[in-house]
């Protein structure tokens, strides 16, 4: 595996790899890589010729530096997960080379931001969005895996896609988890174990509001309601961030339940903050983001 830290390297190299007509697939992380991000590169394997990687813990997207201080970093672990799933190229800047003194450009993707991470985060999907934008510009992917478990994200970054006609195809992964629900996250391993267990609650709160859905119900305030006293009565650590049902794909509070929408949570427990969703098309009591249900 070739790792690069000089973003002009890398975008030669992606552009001498594309006069050879080498297909790109693209998976941005910022390390501490899990399971979750494995599956990402494996489909991104199944699909491409060559398989980039990035590794990048992006300052600018970061509102809580705290979060940003403690934010696990593995990179010699994760430069051999990445050998063991025969990943070619690994691009790892420095926050230097990403933005050196002067920088003053960024891009924002507006309303999708306006609830859940983007009203309890401000300015973190501007740091989202810029930075996918320089690593698409640095990588030249054909394609690019985003993960579902950060549904928000995925669709604010496919939006910045159309917006702006970046020549990117957006690939979704679904949410993986552990064996008892937990969506894998980086931030689980920063977690107590009693915190650890309470976390199980996230997911099956989610699993309280799609079966109140799938049975009918079509007030989204009842189903919060619900999911939060459930959360409360779950995971007493915790303390929730939000817990929202907004449409598919402009990620607006629905008054109604009714559609593809996205059932999504957030919960601060004393050591991390989780997140997770589901995305639900109730009329067909259909799951969207789980191989399970
Ligand atoms: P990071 O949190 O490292 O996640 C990298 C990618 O892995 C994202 O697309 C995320 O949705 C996906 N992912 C993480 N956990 C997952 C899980 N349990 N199941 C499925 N996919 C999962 O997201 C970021 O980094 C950053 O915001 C980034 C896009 C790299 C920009 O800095």
């Amino acid at each position: 595996m070739q790792i690069i830290a000089e973003p002009k390297k890398m975008q030669l190299l992606s552009e001498q790899l594309r006069r050879e007509g080498k297909l790109l697939g693209f998976v941005p992380t910022m390390g501490a890589l899990h399971e979750g991000h494995l599956r990402l590169i494996r489909k991104a394997r199944r699909e491409a010729d060559v398989v980039i990687v990035s590794i990048f813990v992006n300052p600018i997207q970061f509102n809580d530096p705290e979060d940003l201080a403690k934010y696990p970093r593995t990179f010699n672990e994760d430069v051999y997960k990445l050998e063991m799933e025969g990943v070619q190229i690994l691009f790892a800047p420095t926050a230097e080379q990403m933005y050196p003194p002067g920088f003053s450009t960024f891009v924002e993707v507006q309303n999708l931001d306006r609830y859940m991470e983007g009203a309890h985060r401000p300015g973190h999907f501007r740091g989202v969005t810029t930075v996918v934008l320089k690593l698409f510009n640095i990588t030249k992917p054909h394609f690019a895996v985003f993960g579902l478990k950060d549904a928000q994200q995925y669709y604010i970054v496919k939006r910045m896609v159309e917006d702006l006609n970046l020549d990117v195809e957006m690939v979704p992964h679904e949410t993986v988890r552990e064996p008892d629900g937990l969506a894998m996250s980086s931030r689980n391993r920063l977690l107590s174990p009693e915190s650890r267990r309470q976390a199980t609650a996230l997911y099956r709160a989610l699993k309280l509001g799609k079966e109140m859905i799938f049975s009918g119900e079509r007030d989204p305030w009842k189903v919060k309601d619900e999911m939060r006293r459930f959360l409360k009565r779950e995971a007493p650590l915790g303390e929730i961030d939000y817990v929202e049902i907004a449409s598919i794909p402009d990620l607006q509070p629905v008054s109604e339940i009714e559609g593809k929408i996205l059932l999504a949570l957030a919960v601060k427990f004393p050591e991390a903050r989780l997140i997770d969703n589901f995305i639900l098309l109730p009329e067909d009591r259909l799951v969207w983001n789980e191989r399970i249900d």
